[in-house]
């Protein structure tokens, strides 16, 4: 069975179409979303209809949060405030309730911890060894029996690893599949679809076998001028549709 893993969509319907048709030319049975369907971008409502529509399997992130309830967005910076603050007033109250009632950590089929941030905490970043550490140490004593977590937030592609002595190491991204270690741990990011951060402004996804374990990451291009000229017409802050261009 195959698995596509999708996360950071932020409001990007032109990301999120072109990922969908990608994910839809494969035999896919199922479509995770780790959260961040709003913010940043211009295209809130689309979103939303379309993954609501589609019956994603998705979690909460920190901006879906935000635009339920603006309080939430008070650590964000200034961008990222405005964006949240324009993308809740664009959601009517049947969009706010779904984001709403998302879960920001979950467990799939009792196999797949997947979470927006770090397990139990949509605002906090995995992004270095210690965070991982603590990760992977939620699974052991929270979700015991589950090897492979999945997560977002950080728009950057990540696989994480623990191996049976306790060792936490990242692996670097390779072009082709990966096969998972059945012995060992993993926490993995797909990357991002709707504002990739890695200097490459391709929309990311993941797709993830289960027999043998497997994942490879993906990315397709979209049209990158039109998800820009929605945000230059609504007004939302320059700098949102150039740094779309330069994945950062
Ligand atoms: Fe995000």
């Amino acid at each position: 069975m195959k698995v596509a893993v999708i996360s950071d969509i932020h409001s990007n319907i032109e990301a999120l179409k072109a990922v969908l048709d990608a994910i839809d030319q494969e035999d896919i049975s199922l479509i995770i979303n780790l959260g961040d369907l709003v913010g940043y971008n211009a295209s809130p409502v689309e979103c939303v209809d379309l993954v609501q529509g589609r019956q994603i399997i998705s979690i909460q992130g920190n901006h879906d949060r935000a635009a339920t309830e603006m309080k939430h967005a008070e650590g964000f910076n200034i961008l990222a405030y405005q964006a949240v603050k324009w993308s809740a007033n664009k959601l009517a109250p049947i969009h706010k309730r779904f984001l709403k009632k998302l879960e920001h950590t979950r467990v799939i089929w009792d196999r797949y911890l997947v979470f927006h941030g770090a397990p139990g905490n949509p605002d906090a970043y995995l992004f270095y060894l210690f965070q991982a550490k603590k990760a992977f140490n939620y699974m052991r004593k929270r979700t015991v029996g589950v090897r492979i977590g999945f997560f977002g937030h950080t728009h950057k592609r990540a696989v994480w690893q623990r191996d049976v002595r306790g060792k936490v190491s990242s692996l670097k991204i390779p072009e082709e599949n990966i096969l998972l270690d059945p012995e060992q741990m993993y926490l993995i990011n797909p990357g991002s679809v709707g504002q990739p951060r890695e200097h490459n402004w391709k929309a990311s996804y993941l797709v993830f076998s289960n027999e043998p374990e497997t994942i490879q990451f993906k990315s397709v291009s979209y049209d990158l001028h039109s998800a820009q000229a929605k945000i230059r017409n609504a007004k939302l802050p320059e700098y949102l549709a150039e740094r779309l261009e330069t994945g950062v």
